[in-house]
């Protein structure tokens, strides 16, 4: 199958040395790209602005905006031959908001007001929701348990799974190494799984994507 991965965060510039972001390393997206490339898939990843090293044998692709990783995930799904399945595993924290206006030189203190301007940032999942061939899978990192949260968006995205993890639970924040998550599929089950490493998450995550591909 063809997986498209995306991973950290996005960078939404008000002029080019400022810009909203949120702290995704971008560790789990790149754990899957890894697993899905080690179970013989051929994967695209989407990278925001994050200081990893690219998983051996897979494509990357570095993004900075939300419209950008829109742009690089739909490339990325229709580069595959017809009839190939794709997966999209949505890991990436994409900003929600940008400014409306980015200047093109740095702009002066006296220039700004103290009040920033923001416009909605497309949603990616929901913008894809009709892609067809398509097993999509999203993330929703809380504070606080996410069970609720992640079953609400997987239904109002039309998802085939959502991972919901509390990003103030011990070892499930930004930046660590492992992850304590909860599976949640659009008929409300919830599964929930036991601290283990992103590698361990990610390979399971692939898993689910092999049986939802393989019952169509
Ligand atoms: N997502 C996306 N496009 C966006 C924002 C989020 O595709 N503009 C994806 C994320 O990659 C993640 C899922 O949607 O897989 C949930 O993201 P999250 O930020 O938790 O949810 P939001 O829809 O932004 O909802 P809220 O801000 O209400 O928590």
């Amino acid at each position: 199958m063809k997986f498209v991965v995306t991973a950290g965060p996005t960078r939404e510039h008000l002029d080019p040395v400022r810009f909203l972001s949120n702290p995704s390393t971008g560790r789990m997206g790149f754990a899957v790209a890894r697993a899905a490339r080690a179970a013989g898939h051929d994967v695209t990843l989407v990278a925001g602005p994050v200081s990893l090293k690219t998983p051996q044998g897979v494509e990357r692709v570095d993004v900075v905006s939300a419209r950008d990783m829109l742009a690089a995930v739909r490339a990325g799904l229709a580069a595959r031959p017809s009839g190939q399945t794709a997966v999209l595993v949505m890991t990436a924290a994409v900003a929600d908001w940008r400014p409306a206006t980015c200047a093109s030189l740095k702009l002066k203190k006296r220039e700004m007001s103290g009040a920033l301007m923001l416009v909605r940032n497309p949603d990616i999942l929901k913008t894809l929701k009709n892609a067809k061939g398509v097993v999509r899978i999203g993330f929703a990192a809380e504070t606080g348990t996410p069970d609720a949260e992640a079953v609400r968006k997987c239904r109002e995205k039309g998802l085939d799974m959502v991972v919901g993890n509390d990003v103030t639970g011990a070892g499930s924040g930004f930046g660590t190494t492992t992850n304590r998550v909860v599976f949640v599929t659009p008929d409300g089950a919830v599964r929930h799984l036991p601290l283990m490493s992103k590698l361990a998450v990610a390979r399971r995550i692939v898993a689910f994507a092999e049986r939802t591909a393989s019952h169509g």
